[in-house]
């Protein structure tokens, strides 16, 4: 069987991750690596190959037809970049999270795609941590009886890490559908960065079968005492009629179960988690499996995320699936004080300027 090709677009941080993966896995081949700063890239290509560099990613798309066309840009080129991958009539389509800034261009997204073949996977890749998994495990064996409530919580903001909290918090509710959020968000710091958030946003979820989510992300979050490190600081779980389970982005997980207290250790790592999230694509393109981070489920997880921005900004119940598309950074520009936020650590203080 011949190796699926790679174009890998966008190499800072995690196209290098991306690009380092599949070069070490034996059903893949890099064969681009695209970036519009090309200094990088010439340092970087020998370590994956050696294959073709270039600046314009539509043209190398067309040029090399890849298979696999994996981008990792910034999140303000998502509908340009999908619409490249399907254009050049790749099998499978790789993007980093979060799907979209707005729900405008997210419905734009998932228009695009629904007229391509491609198969398309999102990165939610920490859920590959032995920790995330051994939740994940305690959850399903019913360990902590019928759960009725999944939550999340982090420091960083809302572009960088809403959309990891609710996905892994909904496959801990095995992706039931949310059917309306509600929520509140404070701080204006944010709105102006490249991963564009309010500073803290909180709100409640509704789901389907009946389960609660409660989601608080940003410099009011509260703190996670169980590790150290500020981008660790993230408490995802779900709590049952018998317990609660959760895991610590940073420092390792915790189970209160009917049959005693269960823990365990692991740290999220881009090294550990890759591997899994990169064989995953090979099963899908290989035997039909579908990728754990499909596009179905990194969408679901996206409109909860638009319906708290969108609820934060208008008050009250926003509705799922969303139908009409909206601005909801630009409402939210315009309906948040410019009241610094109120920081619950010292040390998110240089983050949100609070
Ligand atoms: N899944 C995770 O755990 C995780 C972790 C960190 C970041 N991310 C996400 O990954 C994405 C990239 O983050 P990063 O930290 O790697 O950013 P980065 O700034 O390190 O890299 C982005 C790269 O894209 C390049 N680029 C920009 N426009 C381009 C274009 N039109 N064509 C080609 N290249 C272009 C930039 O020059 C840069 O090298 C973001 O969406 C971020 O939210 C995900």
């Amino acid at each position: 069987m011949s190796k699926h090709r790679v174009l890998v677009v966008g190499m800072g941080k995690r196209g290098k991750h991306h690009a380092t993966h599949f070069h070490a896995h034996p059903r893949f081949e890099v064969v681009g690596l695209c970036d519009i700063v090309p200094e990088p890239l010439a340092q970087f290509a020998p370590s994956v190959g050696s294959p073709r560099t270039g600046t314009d990613a539509a043209a190398m798309a067309r040029e090399l037809k890849p298979d696999v066309f994996c981008f990792c840009t910034l999140p303000s080129i998502r509908s340009e970049m999908i619409r490249i991958g399907v254009d050049c009539g790749a099998r499978l389509i790789a993007f980093e999270k979060p799907v979209a800034l707005t729900s405008r261009e997210g419905l734009e997204i998932k228009e695009m795609l629904s007229r391509s073949p491609a198969k398309v996977v999102v990165s939610h890749q920490h859920r590959y941590g032995k920790h995330y998994q051994a939740v994940k495990q305690t959850i399903a064996a019913g360990k902590i009886g019928k759960v009725h409530t999944v939550y999340g919580t982090a420091e960083g903001w809302a572009a960088h890490m809403l959309s990891h909290l609710i996905d892994y918090s909904m496959w801990f509710n095995e992706y039931a559908k949310p059917a309306w959020v509600m929520a509140q968000a404070a701080g204006r710091h944010k709105l102006a960065d490249v991963h564009a958030s309010p500073d803290y946003v909180g709100g409640f979820v509704q789901f389907e079968n009946g389960v609660r989510g409660i989601y608080e992300c940003g410099g009011g979050a509260p703190d996670v005492p169980e590790v150290q490190r500020w981008w660790g600081k993230n408490r995802i779980g779900a709590a049952g009629t018998e317990g609660y389970a959760e895991v610590y982005t940073g420092n390792g997980w915790k189970a209160v179960t009917s049959h005693g207290v269960l823990s365990g250790d692991g740290a999220m790592s881009y090294d550990l988690d890759m591997p899994g999230y990169i064989q995953d694509m090979a099963a899908w393109l290989d035997q039909g499996k579908v990728h754990p981070c499909c596009f179905a489920n990194a969408y679901a997880g996206f409109e909860v995320m638009m319906g708290t921005f969108r609820s934060a900004a208008r008050g009250g119940q926003v509705e799922l699936p969303l139908t009409e598309p909206a601005d909801e950074l630009e409402e939210l520009k315009k309906a948040l004080s410019s009241a610094p936020l109120q920081v619950t650590l010292e040390e998110s203080r240089k983050e949100y300027g609070g």
